[in-house]
C-alpha cells in the first residue's frame, strides 16, 4: 500500500491487518503509531524496485497493490510553479504507474491480483486552483483502464476509488488553504465549498473507504474491472 502511513492509507492497512491480511506501507514517512513500513519515494523507479524486493523478502510475493499516496498544492494556474506541477504528477500518476509496473509480474505469476487506485472525485470533475491534482487524478483513471484491459486475462482486476472529501490530514490542510484563498472561515469552507456539491452533507470516513477496498478484494467483485467507484455523499447529484 503506498501512502499507508497516514489518513486513508493507514486506515486501509489497519482494516486489512484486522482481517489477517499482511499489509505494509510504502511511504516517505513512517506511521506515527508504528506498524509495517518500508521507506519508498514512489517517484523513484529505483526506490520502488527496492521496496518490491524488501516486500518479497519480508512478506512474500505481493498480489494486492493499493496506490494511495498523494498530496495537494493549490494555486491559480497562471502562478502554479512548474516544480509543484511535476511533483504532484510524479507522486500520484507516475508513482501509480511505477508501483503497478513492478508488482504486476508477481500477480501474473500467481494468476490472481488486485490493484486498487485511490483517485478522487477530482478524477471525474474539476475544482479551481488544483490543476496538477485534477490532471493527475484524471490520469490515474485512464491508466487504470489500460491496466484493466491488459491484465483481464491474468486474473488481475484494476479499479479506482473516487472519494469526495475524507477527514484526513491532507483534507485539513486543504481546508486551511481554501479558507485563506477564499477569505472565509474553515467551517464555511466545509459547508460552502467542500460539501457544497454533495447531497449528503457529511465527510466520508476512512473506514468507509476501507470498506470499499474490502469489496474490491472480495469474490463478489471478481468481474468488476476498469471501474471508478465514487464514495462522495452523492457529489454533483443535484446539479
Ligand atoms: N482526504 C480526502 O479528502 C481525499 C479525497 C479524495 C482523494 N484522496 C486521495 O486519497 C489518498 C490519501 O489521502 P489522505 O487524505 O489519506 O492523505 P494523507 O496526507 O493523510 O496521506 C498521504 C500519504 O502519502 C504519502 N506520500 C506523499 N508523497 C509520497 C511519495 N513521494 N512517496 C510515497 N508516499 C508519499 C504521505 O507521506 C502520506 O503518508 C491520496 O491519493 C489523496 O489524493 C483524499
Amino acid at each position: 500500500m503506498t501512502g499507508g502511513s497516514s489518513g486513508i492509507g493507514l486506515g486501509i492497512i489497519k482494516n486489512l491487518k484486522s482481517q489477517g491480511i499482511q499489509a505494509v506501507s510504502w511511504d516517505i514517512h513512517a506511521p506515527k503509531e508504528g506498524g509495517s513500513f518500508i521507506h519508498c519515494d514512489v517517484t523513484s523507479e529505483h526506490a520502488v524496485q527496492l521496496a518490491v524486493k524488501e516486500t518479497v523478502e519480508s512478506f512474500g510475493a505481493p498480489t494486492i497493490l493499493i496506490n494511495g499516496c498523494g498530496l495537494q498544492f493549490m494555486s491559480p494556474i497562471d502562478e502554479f510553479p512548474l516544480e509543484k506541477w511535476n511533483h504532484l504528477i510524479s507522486v500520484m500518476l507516475t508513482g501509480t504507474f511505477l508501483c503497478s509496473k513492478h508488482v504486476i509480474p508477481f500477480m501474473k505469476a500467481a494468476g490472481w491480483g488486485r490493484i486498487i487506485n485511490i483517485s478522487s472525485m477530482l478524477g471525474k470533475g474539476a475544482s479551481p486552483f488544483k490543476c496538477a491534482y485534477v490532471a493527475a487524478k484524471h490520469g490515474v483513471l485512464g491508466l487504470s483502464k489500460v491496466m484493466a484491459l491488459e491484465l483481464a486475462g491474468d486474473g488481475v482486476t484494476v479499479n479506482s476509488i473516487c472519494p469526495g472529501f475524507v477527514d484526513t490530514p491532507l483534507m485539513r490542510e486543504q481546508m486551511a488553504r481554501q479558507a485563506e484563498l477564499n477569505n472565509i472561515s474553515e467551517d464555511q469552507v466545509a459547508q460552502e465549498v467542500m460539501l457544497k456539491p454533495a447531497c449528503i452533507k457529511k465527510f466520508t470516513t476512512v473506514a468507509q473507504v476501507a470498506g470499499m477496498v474490502d469489496y474490491f478484494l472480495s469474490d463478489a467483485a471478481s468481474t468488476i474491472t476498469g471501474e471508478a467507484f465514487s464514495i462522495s455523499g452523492g457529489w454533483g447529484m443535484g446539479q
